[in-house]
């Protein structure tokens, strides 16, 4: 249960109903950059105040009971930046997992990272792999991270995995559905984001999810990632609920008289 901190937040909260959230909400946390540069501060202090961001929204998410929540932190692009930048990133990563374990873990919370996870350095990889063996058991909110995360490199890897069954089960090929597809994602096993937020306005999908998202609500907010609180949360979560979720069909009570499809 999330209990409210603040007036904003408890006067958003009785606008939510608790009973429809999105079951997974995935989030491109963007502007870190754009914040410090305002503040004229450098970049990675933007990184360090995006890191509190993403505390505070795991934390009030999982209180609210949403059960997946995918942030992405890393992208395969994301190599391109100045190496002092990256490496600033990584050992980043390697901070929050070191503070924010025991609270993640006694939070019920299970860790899961998707991404090419084999080109990540050593040590990272090793922090990683000991966090989610620790959480693996838990039972409540499943904290996806995408790190060195692409959506086309998923589907190159799911396809590739897909032939490689296929060899070794001898028999012959397949005929690929969608269900299939789904199984060899890295989200394996994940209900597909209902709600995708991006922050600082940015009007791109940047290559985050890219099979999950197909019938994602996409939230754009102008504020900047570190500026992002749990009020922007609830208010996500109140327009996610504003709309009308189609699939492709027709809405309730917006039955076309041709049965032609809907847009
Ligand atoms: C975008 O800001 C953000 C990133 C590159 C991801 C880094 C994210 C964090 C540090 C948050 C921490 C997350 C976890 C899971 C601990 P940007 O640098 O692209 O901003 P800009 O577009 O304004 O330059």
């Amino acid at each position: 249960m999330l209990k409210p901190s603040n007036r904003t937040e408890a006067r958003l909260l009785e606008q939510l109903d608790l009973e429809r959230l999105p079951r997974h909400v995935a989030i491109i946390m963007d502007g870190n950059g754009r914040w410090a540069g305002r503040r004229h501060l450098p970049r990675v202090a933007g990184h360090r105040a995006g890191v509190q961001a993403a505390r505070r929204i795991i934390e009030s998410s999982a209180r609210l009971g949403i059960e997946a929540l995918t942030l992405y932190a890393f992208s395969v692009e994301n190599w391109r930046r100045p190496h002092a930048e990256v490496d600033f990133l990584m050992r980043l990563l390697r901070e929050y997992l070191h503070k924010e374990l025991p609270v993640i873990h006694k939070n019920n919370i299970r860790l899961i990272v998707i991404g090419r996870g084999s080109q990540l350095p050593t040590e990272v990889r090793h922090d990683l792999d000991e966090a989610m063996k620790l959480t693996g058991a838990n039972t409540g909110m499943k904290l996806v991270v995408a790190l060195n995360y692409g959506g086309r490199a998923e589907l190159v890897d799911a396809f590739n995995a897909i032939l490689r069954s296929a060899e070794q089960s001898g028999g012959p090929l397949p005929t690929v559905d969608e269900q299939m597809i789904s199984d060899h994602l890295y989200t394996a096993g994940l209900p597909d984001p209902d709600l995708l937020v991006r922050t600082s306005g940015e009007m791109r999908v940047s290559n985050f999810l890219l099979w999950q998202i197909a019938y994602a609500e996409i939230y754009v907010t102008e504020t900047l990632w570190p500026d992002f609180q749990v009020a922007s949360l609830i208010e996500a979560l109140i327009e996610f609920q504003k709309r009308e979720r189609r699939y492709g069909g027709l809405g309730p009570g917006r039955r076309s008289s041709k049965g032609q499809a809907a847009s």
